[in-house]
């Protein structure tokens, strides 16, 4: 198990330092377009997301999305939320990343799957929404994702850090009215999330809405069988540097409390919950390199939802 995080931890390290050049990024994004000719979204794991975002919406006093217009932290490859929000009869969706690593045959499957999937009609009419498709959009006669993503009428404003002040220049903060992000936050460092938290509150009106799903487990056991999903406590914070601090392997084995403490100082509205918890496992922490046993069921959660309003 330990030899295959090795050859993961490797494997990431090649890639960032191979990529490392701004020009390099092209092309990465090309060979993975390549490489991703034949892969599909997975859109079932973003149904609690989806349906908990509708449940808040509509808790709010609205009766569908029409009037609503969300804003994204953290666009990733196949914008799955953007689509499903947008089929939901979202007003404008915007998504926002501090890079642009969207996959065009990612999106592409996510569309064809969502547009055939039953269990999302399901869900919307659990909410009494109907899928809204996209008129006149032929998804697979394009070849360019920004111009795909414009006629979905989905805002991709990609290259813009959250955290800096300056970003707020892309957006009209006033008009939104809902932020969400799904397995964002733990890939960045507590000071610089919660520079963004502030940089949002500041700008957003008062009434704005928030959820966030948070995913704690260890990103390297999603891939490796056997493999605890606490395993990442267990190294200390020099090894866990080697192993993982580069662009595509970093997260920030935060806890639900860290998360709390940094919400609740920034937002008066603020609740989070549990949505899964490791029941078996002994959870181990070190300091720097040598291990030590400690206990808190607290470790336990595996992820965790953040919300606001
Ligand atoms: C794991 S991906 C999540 C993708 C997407 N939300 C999903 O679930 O498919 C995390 C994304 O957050 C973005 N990100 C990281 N730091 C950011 C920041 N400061 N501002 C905006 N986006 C950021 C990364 O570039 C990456 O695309």
């Amino acid at each position: 198990m330990y030899f295959k995080l090795f050859k993961m931890s490797l494997f990431f390290w090649l890639r960032a330092f191979i990529f490392y050049p701004k020009f390099m990024r092209n092309i990465e994004r090309i060979l993975i377009n390549i490489i991703s000719k034949n892969r599909s979204s997975n859109i079932e794991t973003y149904f609690q997301i989806i349906d908990k975002i509708i449940l808040k919406v509509k808790n709010n006093g609205h009766k569908n999305l029409d009037s609503i217009t969300f804003m994204e932290i953290g666009t990733g490859q196949n914008l799955i939320l953007p689509i499903m929000l947008k089929m939901a009869g979202a007003k404008l969706v915007y998504t926002v990343d501090i890079a642009d690593i969207t996959v065009l045959n990612l999106i592409k499957s996510s569309l064809r799957k969502i547009l055939k999937s039953d269990d999302f009609k399901k869900l919307l009419n659990r909410h009494d929404i109907k899928v809204k498709p996209f008129e006149g959009v032929d998804p697979e006669s394009y070849s360019n994702v920004h111009d795909l993503l414009k006629d979905l009428g989905i805002k991709f404003i990609h290259d813009c850090d959250l955290s800096k002040p300056s970003s707020i220049d892309d957006f009209n903060y006033n008009s939104i009215d809902f932020v969400y992000s799904m397995n964002v936050f733990e890939h960045i460092p507590k000071p610089t999330y919660s520079k963004i938290l502030l940089n949002l509150k500041s700008h957003l009106r008062n009434n704005t809405i928030h959820i966030h799903q948070v995913d704690l487990s260890d990103h390297f056991s999603h891939a490796i069988t056997g493999m605890n999903s606490l395993n990442h406590y267990r190294f200390g914070k020099v090894l866990w540097a080697i192993i993982s601090n580069n662009r595509y392997a970093y997260h920030n084995r935060n806890i639900k409390s860290d998360y709390d403490e940094a919400f609740s100082k920034i937002f008066d509205k603020y609740s989070s919950s549990i949505s899964v918890l490791q029941t078996q496992g002994e959870i181990q922490q070190t300091n720097n390199f040598v291990s030590k046993v400690f206990h808190s069921t607290e470790r336990y959660a595996l992820k965790i939802y953040l919300e606001v309003n």
